[in-house]
């Protein structure tokens, strides 16, 4: 769960691989943000010079005024620790016992404490508790034993047991970055006159928009004017494999807005927009629905925000086309994939196609045969890649650790999906259907109507609520599901401790809680015509116990009664709902964080891409 990039760069092209490096590791601070470093090849003596810290990017640049240094080759690397607290000695990049060699890592190398066994018998000094110092060491070990450095990497790789997106500069070679990875994500930037490698596309974007996605057991590296790439010993052509990636430099930046979330949360409604034209003009839709339709059980799975989409396609698996799925979270895989079998298939949803326990389910359910349709924001990530069918949300980089703009996106292409799967299973005429896409294209007008009404409401709401340090968020039906995420949104960046139930189970234990002004939010969503008296009724029990009751709603909620605040987010079908509903508590839960002086884009002790298991 951390970033890496490295430059290597022809002193003759007039750019600092210090420059490079410090803004291409501050693209991904989205990463992990506790502890950063930088390993430099000095121009003309070739040294290597280390530094790093803990703390934030932008304060260990300017400790230690990295730009300033003269360098043809560096690697970088910002840090979510797991092995071994957040402190200077274990920030990467890790060096050997000569400090020739330094090796910055993303993931978890499983087999560290016996290899550091191994070499600490063999007289090599470790001075940190990370996994990743076996890495430079070893490297090393093979180097004295007379291998070259491409030998010696491939010897390193073949020791190694676990995940890892890796990068290695060594003093004797200082035009040379040598990479290797497995399972963690890892890009290649082609530049004129020089390379980079990189955990992720922001990194390299304002340098080059001509990736090449490295595979899993990939290993080679990279010189100024030249790419090598190797798989189980022999040369892989790459040349085919470059992609040329389309968003725009501003795009992955704020765009005058104060923070990532607000812009991403304010995108909604042209990312949704691009979504559905994706969606109408991709035959994968087509494809997965057949997948759905000739598969006896449908399992879906994600964690977090995605794992909440899930909800919603089950949801709508149910109502729409009339099919039973069961939805969980991906970290529970061992026990839930047993039941797997070539009849089934795993909707696998990742915003980032690399979360570690959704791939990990995904290859549970692969090898007992079942059909993966995997829905996902980055093209070629690793769950995209080991899918039968990709869904893709056009959704646009997101920085802000709190998933908003992806989560609408899929919540879109998950209920495209659902409507095309009733259709072929013929739940719903093709008429019917025709209708409830083009009342899904309207998504993004639904969005930005419903923050135009609610805004305003929103920041009194924040002022009144900030103050508290429990909140209830409760819904029947959709509503109960829009409720889980806008509790996860206000927890994870504002800290209030928010919690989701169906209103129905609140009498069930949590009214246990509630007393004088504790604040209860109601998510009111279609049909009306079913939920309206229940809501009413778990509304008076809680205003009975003195709680102070909030609704978010659509329009024919109006009239419900005992309600202390009500956000009126406008009049929407059931399909469309959730993009009126989930927006005004996005920026409810955005206002919060910022009133009580909380970082939004990067909430404590989280990390946009969870890695590790
Ligand atoms: O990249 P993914 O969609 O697989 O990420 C899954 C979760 O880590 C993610 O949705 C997380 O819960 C959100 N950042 C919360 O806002």
């Amino acid at each position: 769960m951390c970033g890496i990039v490295g430059v290597t760069a022809d002193p003759d092209i007039g750019r600092s691989p210090a420059s490079m490096l410090v803004d291409g590791l501050q693209r991904l601070e989205y990463r992990g943000y506790d502890s950063a470093g930088f390993a430099l090849l000095e121009c003309n003596t070739s040294r290597l010079l280390v530094f790093k810290d803990k703390g934030k990017i932008k304060h260990i640049v300017e400790k230690y005024r990295v730009r300033d240094y003269c360098c043809v080759t560096g690697i970088a690397h910002t840090r979510w620790a797991t092995h071994g607290a957040p402190t200077r000695i274990n920030a990467h990049p890790h060096t050997d016992c000569t400090n020739t060699i330094a090796v910055v890592h993303n993931g978890i190398i499983k087999n560290f404490a016996s290899l550091k066994e191994y070499l600490v018998e063999k007289g090599h000094r470790f001075i940190s508790d990370t996994d990743t110092e076996v890495v430079s060491h070893l490297f090393e070990d093979f180097i004295n034993h007379g291998y070259n450095p491409l030998d010696a990497l491939r010897k390193t790789v073949e020791m190694l047991e676990g995940t890892y997106a890796i990068a290695i500069v060594y003093a004797r070679e200082p035009h040379r970055i040598y990479f290797a990875r497995n399972v963690s994500p890892l890009i290649i930037g082609l530049g004129e006159g020089f390379n980079i490698v990189s955990s992720d596309i922001p990194s390299v974007l304002p340098y080059t928009r001509r990736i090449i996605v490295v595979r899993d057991g990939e290993i080679g590296y990279i010189e100024p004017y030249r790419i090598y790439i190797e798989h189980n010993n022999k040369q892989v052509s790459w040349q085919s494999r470059i992609s040329y990636i389309t968003w725009s430099l501003e795009e992955s930046e704020k765009g005058g807005y104060p923070h990532y979330m607000l812009k991403e949360i304010m995108e909604q409604p042209r990312v949704l927009q691009e979504t559905i034209i994706g969606l109408s003009t991709d035959d994968s839709i087509q494809k997965a629905a057949e997948i759905l339709n000739n598969s006896s059980y449908i399992f879906i799975t994600g964690a977090g925000t995605s794992f909440h989409a899930g909800l919603v396609f089950s949801y709508f698996l149910s109502r729409i086309a009339s099919r039973p799925s069961h939805c969980f979270i991906s970290s529970e895989y061992e026990t839930l994939s047993t039941s797997a079998s070539p009849d089934s298939v795993l909707v696998a949803i990742s915003q980032s196609g690399e979360t570690i326990d959704t791939l990990m389910a995904l290859r549970a359910f692969r090898e007992r045969g079942a059909k993966i349709i995997s829905i996902s924001n980055v093209v070629g990530s690793s769950i995209p890649r080991e899918s039968d069918v990709t869904i893709y949300t056009r959704a646009g980089p997101e920085i802000g650790v709190a998933a908003t703009k992806t989560y609408l996106t899929q919540t879109l292409a998950l209920t495209y999906l659902a409507i095309e799967l009733a259709a072929i299973n013929n739940s719903v005429n093709a008429m019917e259907a025709k209708k409830m896409q083009a009342e899904l294209s309207r998504a993004g007008r639904i969005v930005s109507r419903s923050l135009d009404r609610a805004s305003k409401n929103v920041e009194l709401l924040a002022e009144s609520l900030k103050r508290h340090r429990n909140i209830y968020v409760l819904g029947r039906g959709l509503g109960s599901l829009i409720a889980y995420e806008a509790a996860l949104k206000i927890k994870e960046v504002s800290y209030i401790h928010a919690e989701a139930y169906p209103a129905g189970e609140s009498k069930h234990g949590p009214i246990a809680l509630v007393e004088d002004r504790f604040p209860v939010i109601f998510i009111a969503s279609p049909p009306s015509s079913i939920y309206f008296e229940k809501l009413q009724g778990n509304i008076m029990e809680m205003k009975s116990r003195g709680a102070s009751t909030i609704v978010f709603g659509t329009t024919s909620y109006r009239n419900l009664v005992n309600v202390d605040y009500f956000v009126d987010v406008g009049e929407a079908s059931e399909i469309a709902a959730i993009y009126a509903l989930t927006p005004p508590l996005q920026l409810l839960a955005y206002k919060l964080a910022v009133l009580l002086g909380r970082d939004p884009d990067k909430p404590r002790n989280l990390a946009k891409t969870v890695t590790v298991e």
